[in-house]
């Protein structure tokens, strides 16, 4: 769980500079409190403006102009995780021979906190001797590095070099700030809304986008969970994930129920169609035929199978999607479904669920409730976790 801690990202000059910006909002929508130091060369390639707007604070980059005067080693003992993405050859090459020459070599140097590296140049800069060789002394000195990936390079020519994907560099932050909390659970995530097809061109769905799911996944593999996803949408899936596909309720039930059995928690975070249509056509519907009115037919609700066929050691969750009496009704599927918890939300309210970035729900067990204000999904699934590891505490 990355919430409330400090993470400094240091920025140096390459081309990946403007991907930094996107790895900065990651962090602060997953909760962190992040300081930016940008290098002289980086503010050649990214606004600061941009993202001193987005990060906890301004950027810094001077150890002269800022109040404090001795910033590095304030930047640095505080820090929980120094981030540096992209890092240069020269950011490399001064932070293994431990020169201090800005402001981020120095607080790199005025450390003990655990630092990331993402490394991005060109193919032939990356594989000189000189540089893989200060990536090995890093290394040897227990700094992470995010290898860099093949790809299109500045310029456009092809290679290794380019820096590595941004879930991949973020799930490299969880993961080395996250307490393995969740270490000894197979947990199995559904996300999405189904597709019922009424012909081979068009399907019935709902808003769901599958974010709450996705947040969800991701939080458990970074607190060391064995984690599946079955997910109705085509989106990349967070590093480390089993993925498996579903399109329908139907196709969604046999999925799940097939390997139900091997997962201590199951998290029904999907938004699964009540109804679908009743004799969809195997030929695209014309407009000659002039189609009237559509029969539907109610889904089979699994989540009650679930709820009624678990095993003593699982936790079955479920969400509970309200527009009104939320409590009431939420409690009333806790019950009908025989869960152990569930997730209301109400989503009527201003940024929340669906399609949002935010979420604010309220967790109900047969005995406690607590409620999650306003925040992103990320930070909810953590909540959602924390409420599964007590249940099962309790429960043991
Ligand atoms: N669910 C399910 N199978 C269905 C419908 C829903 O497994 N056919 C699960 C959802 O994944 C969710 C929970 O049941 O975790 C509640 O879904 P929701 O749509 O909020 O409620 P419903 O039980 O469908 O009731 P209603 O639509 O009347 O509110």
């Amino acid at each position: 769980m990355i919430s409330g801690k400090k993470v400094v990202l240091g920025v140096t000059g390459g081309i990946a500079a403007y991907k930094a910006v996107e790895i900065c909002r990651r962090l602060i929508e997953n909760g962190a409190n992040v300081v930016p130091i940008m290098t002289a060369g980086a503010k050649r390639f990214v606004g600061e403006v941009t993202l001193s707007a987005l990060a906890s604070e301004p950027v810094k980059s001077s150890l002269w102009d800022e109040e404090d005067p001795i910033p590095h080693t304030t930047l640095g003992q505080e820090a929980d995780l120094i981030l540096v993405a992209p890092a240069t050859a020269r950011l490399i090459g001064t932070y293994a021979a431990g020169i201090s020459n800005d402001l981020l070599t120095a607080t790199l140097l005025a450390s003990r906190a655990p630092v990331i590296l993402c490394p991005a140049m060109h193919t032939e800069m990356w594989e000189h001797p000189a540089v893989q060789e200060n990536i090995r002394t890093l290394q040897n000195r227990g700094v992470i590095v995010v290898a860099p990936e093949d790809g299109v390079l500045a310029g456009g020519d092809i290679g290794k070099g380019r820096l590595a994907g941004i879930n991949a560099i973020v799930s490299s932050v969880e993961q080395t700030l996250t307490e393995s909390d969740l270490q000894e659970l197979k947990i199995l995530v559904t996300a999405g809304g189904t597709r019922e097809p009424i012909d081979p061109v068009r399907f019935i769905t709902n808003r769901s986008s599958g974010k709450q799911g996705y947040a969800l996944a991701e939080a458990a593999i970074a607190r060391g969970a064995t984690v599946t996803l079955v997910t109705t949408v085509e989106q990349e899936a967070p590093v480390g994930v089993d993925v498996l596909c579903a399109e329908t309720a139907s196709d969604l039930r046999s999925v799940v129920m097939a390997c139900a059995d091997n997962y201590d928690v199951i998290i029904m975070a999907a938004a699964v169609a009540d109804f679908q249509p009743s004799k969809p056509e195997s030929r695209k519907l014309k407009k000659s035929s002039k189609m009237t009115n559509l029969d539907l037919e109610p889904t089979h609700d699994f989540l009650i199978d679930l709820g009624e066929g678990k095993s003593p050691h699982q936790t079955i969750v479920g969400f509970a999607a309200e527009t009104e009496e939320l409590e009431k009704n939420a409690m009333e599927k806790l019950h009908k479904k025989n869960l152990d918890l569930i997730v209301a939300n109400d989503v009527s309210a201003p940024d929340v669920g669906f399609a949002y970035d935010t979420n604010e729900v309220l967790l109900l067990s047969p005995t406690q409730k607590k409620a999650v204000p306003l925040s992103s999904k990320r930070v909810v699934a953590d909540k959602i976790l924390d409420a599964v590891l007590n249940l099962r505490k309790k429960k043991s």
